[in-house]
């Protein structure tokens, strides 16, 4: 029993009686080789108290979000960045409200919101009235559309002796939601993969380069979601502002021939190939050795073409299972699917750039994903959640 060795996991627990149940179920996910942190709300302590969580989980329990036991003013975003799953059992109808609307006045509810990648499960617990009534129905779908898992409720009897559904789901349930969760998301166990990211730059003169918008957040993204997978990950990274993603191989690069030396130093063993990166098509010929000075009113520079990396690895003998972007201002599927041929790619996925609030520097993105003999769109949403999906589908293919 030991499938959830190694996974962090932060157990939310918020005031329904349904709270003594997460004492079996924290047993269960340590016996299973999780480690489990507890995070109450303060009615949750009325039910069972903060040190019998401790007891069984081994760690402090915490509740305030200030006061003397809080060690760092940002306690909620390194919980949240600590956890790999934070599942909330029980989720309150009022819980489950405030997720629904972003509202953040108490830890739990604050690392919640600190979420950007980490998936969330609520396990409702309520009496058969609220789970019925229109508004907790309503929240529940838009969570469910966030993405957001819902574990139960179950039918039966309840604490206010009616019997209907809303109970909280068994502990022994919880837990093999716990892993199951964590098996399908091992499907890349085994699995090497090259990911390239962000802008390169390609230098004029010692001070000056070109190089375009990219920041980098899409393929970081998909690093992630591949590495969340169990996948051996290999970032080579063009300049950006934004974190290495954490536990992953991350190779900094600045202009298309070093990113093309550091994708070839490791590509032999690699499976599948993504590239994100937004190559600089073109490099200065000859870049001046001193500061290009003002002078004439016109200045003319030779430009010559970098090598594209994506086409070489797809030319390869035995290529890894190769997966282009395409970055468009129109006429998206004619040039992606021109892409995809030309360049001999298993699947491309393009986005519409120059449109406010999708692609470049945006957090959030949509693409359009061909391959041959067909395609999916996948709609808008966070560059974390779609990352997610296409990583998904590119493991679909790869599979099959
Ligand atoms: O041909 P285009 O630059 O639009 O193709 C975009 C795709 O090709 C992206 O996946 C990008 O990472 C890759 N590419 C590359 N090397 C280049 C240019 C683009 O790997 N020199």
């Amino acid at each position: 029993m030991d499938e959830l060795n190694g996974k962090k996991i932060l157990l939310g627990i918020s005031g329904g009686i349904a709270a003594y149940k997460s004492i079996e179920l924290i047993r269960r996910l340590n016996d299973s080789g999780a480690e489990v942190r507890v995070v109450m709300t303060k009615s949750a302590t009325e039910f069972v108290t903060p040190l019998t969580f401790e007891a069984i989980s081994g760690n402090p329990v915490h509740v305030e979000m200030f006061g003397p036991r809080i060690k760092s003013a940002i306690e909620h975003v390194e919980l949240a960045r600590w956890a790999d799953l934070i599942v909330i059992a029980p989720a309150t109808a009022n819980v489950i409200a405030k997720l629904t609307h972003g509202i953040a006045d108490d830890l739990l509810t604050t690392v919640c919101l600190a979420l950007t990648d980490i998936d969330l499960a609520v396990a409702p617990a309520m009496n058969l009235g609220m789970w019925k009534n229109p508004a907790t129905q309503e929240n529940i779908a838009s969570l469910s559309g966030r993405g957001i898992k819902i574990w139960g409720p179950a039918e039966g009897f309840q604490a206010c002796g009616e019997i209907g559904s809303g109970r909280m789901i068994e502990a022994a349930e919880l837990a093999d939601h716990v892993r199951s969760y964590f098996a399908v998301n091992q499907t890349y166990g085994g699995v090497k993969v090259v990911i390239t990211a962000g802008p390169t730059r390609e230098p004029l003169d010692p001070v000056r380069f070109i190089t375009n918008r990219s920041s980098g957040k899409m393929g970081y993204e998909i690093a992630s979601a591949c590495a969340e997978r169990g996948a051996e990950v290999v970032l080579v990274s063009g300049p950006v502002s934004i974190a290495a993603p954490e536990g992953i191989k991350t190779i900094d690069v600045e202009t298309a021939q070093e990113m093309h030396d550091a994708v070839f130093a490791n590509i032999v063993d690699a499976d599948i190939y993504i590239g994100t990166a937004a190559v600089a098509d073109y490099r200065a010929a000859t870049p001046a050795e001193q500061k290009i000075k003002k002078s004439a009113d016109e200045l003319s520079i030779e430009l010559t073409k970098n090598p594209d990396i994506l086409a070489d690895v797809a030319a390869m003998d035995t290529p890894p299972f190769t997966v282009g972007f395409a970055a468009e201002t129109n006429d998206i599927e004619i040039y992606a699917k021109g892409k995809l041929q030309k360049k001999k790619l298993k699947m491309i996925a393009a986005n519409q750039v120059g449109v406010s609030g999708t692609g470049f520097d945006s957090d959030n993105n949509k693409l359009h994903v061909y391959w041959n003999g067909g395609d999916r769109e996948l709609p808008l949403a966070s560059k974390a959640e779609l990352a997610r999906e296409l990583v998904a589908l590119i493991m679909e293919h790869y599979d099959a």
